[in-house]
């Protein structure tokens, strides 16, 4: 090998640690994420940042596919409270909530706990499934996470029903439209929600705002009773947990190499799921059931 190759190689290498020593995955009280600069899992699965949606000029803080050249936005923060310009600032207060900030350090968004809850080491972590979470580094106790505040996207791994020990209701609720992720408003009856009804079973229900659209039937332990679009396929598996605390529809991915979401779409009125196909760099709907029915 001649000398300037190897100088070549070796300026590389150097170039591509300290690339990857940049990309951190966490952060402590004593680092903050600004504008421009971002948390990237530890497989490079998802990224967390600031961005604009569509044609907005507005900046949210959001989690979005790192490795998908279609910004694809998961979960956002601050829905109903943009920064209007590039001063916000993400970081673990003194007494352990996640806060986002912007210029006249007015909070805008928080994790809003109260300080019994307060973690001694506290680490902000975004982990490879997409779950941006706040945990004591000592204990590795989770006290707050992304995955139990659902904007319009369920992951494989979140949960849709609730946890009444934790007092904490999971649903996904769709963005008003493509430049707002700010919640749906324009139905009547105001906000355009999936989530999980207790009648003599539970069941999984879409509203907008008080009025039900969707319905398959209740899960009776074995599938949702009305419902074709809850049977084993190729592509994902599901389980629902009845307990005396929790009830929960969850799933997760056959193969994990497929990427794969459930959004909340409000124009399409209803869930869809979608895979991405690689070869075409598309996302596509992705259904195992006949028409009229929706994929879980
Ligand atoms: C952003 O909003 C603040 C008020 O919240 C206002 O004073 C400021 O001028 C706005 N900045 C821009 C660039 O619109
Ligand atoms: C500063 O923040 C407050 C909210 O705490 C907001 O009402 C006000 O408009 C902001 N002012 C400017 C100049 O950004
Ligand atoms: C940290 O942020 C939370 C949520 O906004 C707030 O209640 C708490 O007072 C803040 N702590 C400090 C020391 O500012
Ligand atoms: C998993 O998906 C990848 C990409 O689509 C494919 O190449 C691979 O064959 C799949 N593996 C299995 C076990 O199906
Ligand atoms: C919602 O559905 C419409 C119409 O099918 C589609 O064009 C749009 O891309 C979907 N939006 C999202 C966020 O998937």
């Amino acid at each position: 090998m001649g000398i300037l190759s190897f100088i070549f190689l070796l300026t590389y290498l150097l170039f591509l640690l300290s690339k990857v020593s940049f990309a951190v995955d966490s952060i402590t009280p004593s680092l903050y994420i600004s504008d421009g600069s971002t948390l990237v899992s530890k497989d490079g699965s998802f990224e967390l940042g600031f961005f604009s949606p569509g044609i907005s000029k507005n900046r949210y803080l959001g989690i979005w596919y790192k490795n998908i050249p279609v910004k694809t936005v998961v979960w956002v923060a601050n829905r109903l409270n943009p920064i209007n310009d590039s001063s916000g600032l993400l970081m673990i207060n003194s007494t352990g909530s996640l806060v986002l900030m912007s210029q006249n350090k007015s909070v805008v968004w928080s994790t809003g706990l109260g300080t019994q809850k307060q973690a001694k080491n506290p680490v902000l972590q975004l982990s490879d499934s997409g779950n941006l979470v706040l945990r004591d580094g000592n204990s590795g106790i989770s006290f707050w996470e992304s995955f139990d505040y659902p904007s319009d996207t369920f992951l494989p791994g979140m949960k849709l029903g609730w946890d009444s020990t934790k007092g904490i209701k999971w649903s996904l609720t769709a963005w008003k439209n493509p430049d707002d992720p700010s919640l749906s408003t324009i139905f009547t009856y105001g906000d355009f929600t999936y989530g999980i009804e207790m009648h003599a079973y539970p069941e999984p229900v879409i509203w907008k705002g008080n009025k039900k659209v969707y319905r398959p039937g209740p899960w009776n332990g074995l599938r949702f009773s009305g419902s074709p679009g809850l049977k084993p396929n190729p592509v994902y598996d599901y389980n629902f947990v009845s307990n005396d605390f929790e009830v929960y529809y969850t799933y997760t991915l056959k193969n994990k190499s497929v990427i794969s979401r459930i959004i909340l779409n409000q124009t399409s009125n209803t869930r869809e799921r979608y895979i991405w196909i690689e070869a075409e760099q598309v996302w596509r709907r992705y259904t195992s059931v006949p028409r009229d029915y929706c994929d879980y």
